[in-house]
């Protein structure tokens, strides 16, 4: 049977059988299978998010802006066991967001107490020098607010931007050589290095989505 990575078509308990190997990753999508209430492209980009970013970033709390289920707060904090708690917060949680928890946490009982997913406002969230920041797909400026918020107390952040046509970011003067989604995360980086940052960048595979620009920075 085919299995379409970017399909938006939801994960139950018939994808089953795709993940039924001793692998994390296939763990772990087998928690989400049993929740019924993930797209199929979002486990996926969840998983490159989270592993990619863990491989550079270890240890602190990680908090997911935007986080939408959290799935990739949970990720984080299941690839790392040495890190520290995990707070999700998002505007508007659904309300499958504590079942997917829920089946994540019988296979990974730490995640009960670790891992808080809450409704609020990025703005209000109360952030560490020390925490690991991440955001998938904060449409448009609201990626721009992740980084200001992470900048602010100098921490580490990643973020996988999409909806670079919502408007809120300045022109950047480069889209004359760049189309502007592009020009746009490429003043982000800007953004971060003259903040006094170290900048990695890289794409996620882009058969899982083509907002795949995965935009990484921490201060040394
Ligand atoms: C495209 S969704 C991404 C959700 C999730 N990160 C994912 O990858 O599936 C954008 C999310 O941003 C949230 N959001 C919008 N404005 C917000 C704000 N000011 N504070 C917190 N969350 C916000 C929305 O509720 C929505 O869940």
């Amino acid at each position: 049977m085919r299995h379409d990575i970017h399909s938006r078509k939801r994960l139950g308990l018939g994808t089953l059988p795709h993940f039924s190997s001793d692998s994390l990753f296939d763990r772990i999508a087998r928690a989400v299978c049993q929740a019924e209430c993930l797209p199929r492209k979002e486990l996926y980009e969840s998983w490159e998010v989270a592993r990619r970013t863990r491989r550079r970033f270890k240890g602190g709390r990680t908090v997911d802006l935007a986080c939408g289920h959290g799935l990739v707060a949970q990720m984080m904090t299941i690839i790392d066991k040495t890190s520290g708690s995990a707070l999700g917060v998002d505007l508007v949680v659904p309300p499958s967001a504590a079942r997917l928890h829920a089946r994540l946490s019988e296979t990974w009982p730490f995640l009960a107490e670790r891992v808080q997913i809450e409704s609020g406002e990025i703005e209000a969230v109360e952030l560490l020098p020390t925490d690991v920041i991440v955001s998938t797909h904060a449409c448009g400026p609201l990626t721009d607010l992740v980084l200001e918020r992470a900048m602010s107390v100098g921490a580490r952040v990643a973020v996988l931007p999409c909806c670079h046509a919502h408007g809120g970011s300045e022109p950047t003067g480069l889209e004359g050589w760049l189309d502007r989604a592009l020009a746009i995360d490429v003043e982000r980086a800007e953004r971060l290095r003259r903040a006094g940052y170290t900048v990695y960048t890289q794409h996620i595979p882009e058969e899982i989505t083509p907002k795949n620009r995965l935009l990484m920075a921490e201060l040394e």
